[in-house]
């Protein structure tokens, strides 16, 4: 039996004296996607800043790739092979998109600077990297406009594309979709379900469509504990998720 590349137990979070994780475990797959959906306020942007060590826990476990790594940074979990999508706020504004994506890419490669910012660089492995991302992104057409001048849709691709040239192994999407319109939802669902072919995608979405269409596993959160997990369909049908959203957002796609 495959072994989980990510396992979090008994995961406890609290602010003060609000308790915003209750005690969550998670198992996620290698090479899937597993998806962690629940109402607002239910506790999945925190889960993910616990998971990615952007902030730490109050008690519970996470061993990623069968390492420990509870008390590690969450730069400490980029070197591991663990990426978190950034917000638009950090892409570089002023410079192409070619070049976002190559700082991205040397985040984690730091012996290898040198040779990616010395032209001509050839083959080297940043330049690959690059290359690979743009197509992965569908931005190669826009690789050399300044980040600032993409429409919204590319801007949010490019995010993911941020966390994607680091090469990790494990990538964490918060709301990707949010604030989209329906015009580029479909390159965003190719992105994401594409990156499943040689990345675990850990991701929080709101678009039930997007969510039932691509992922191999949901977790269901309410007010900071798991509700339920399973495949897409079984959590589609399950009483409890619609009694969770209030019978709307389960039921309200087109599907
Ligand atoms: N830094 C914080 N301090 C206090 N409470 C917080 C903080 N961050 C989140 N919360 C609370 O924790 C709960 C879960 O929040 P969050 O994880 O953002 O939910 P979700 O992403 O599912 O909408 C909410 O009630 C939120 O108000
Ligand atoms: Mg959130």
């Amino acid at each position: 039996m495959t072994a989980p590349i990510l396992e979090a137990t008994g995961v406890v979070k609290q602010y003060g004296k609000f308790m915003a994780l209750g005690g969550v475990d998670l198992r996620v797959m290698p090479g899937t996607v597993h998806s962690v959906i629940g109402p607002n306020g239910a506790g999945k942007t925190t889960l993910f800043h616990m998971l990615t060590g952007t902030r730490s826990v109050t008690s519970g476990r996470i061993v990623f790739d069968g390492a420990d790594v509870t008390g590690e940074t969450d730069y400490q979990r980029v070197q591991r092979g663990i990426a978190r999508s950034f917000q638009v706020t950090s892409l570089f504004p002023s410079l192409p998109v070619r070049e976002n994506l190559r700082l991205a890419a040397l985040g984690t490669a730091p012996r290898r600077a040198m040779n990616c910012w010395r032209r001509p660089v050839g083959d080297l492995a940043c330049d690959d990297t690059v290359d690979k991302v743009l197509a992965r992104l569908e931005l190669q057409r826009v690789a050399d406009t300044a980040a600032a001048a993409l429409s919204h849709g590319q801007q949010r691709r490019l995010e993911v594309g941020m966390a994607l040239a680091a090469r990790p192994r494990a990538i964490f999407l918060d709301e990707p979709t949010s604030g989209m319109g329906v015009d580029d939802l479909g390159a965003m669902k190719r992105l994401i379900r594409g990156l499943a072919e040689d990345h675990t995608v850990v991701l929080i979405e709101h678009n039930m469509d997007i969510v039932m269409d691509i992922s191999d596993t949901i977790t269901v959160m309410q007010q900071g504990k798991v509700l339920m997990e399973g495949p897409p369909d079984m959590v589609r049908g399950d009483p409890r998720v619609r009694a969770a959203y209030l019978g709307n957002m389960i039921t309200g796609g087109q599907r």
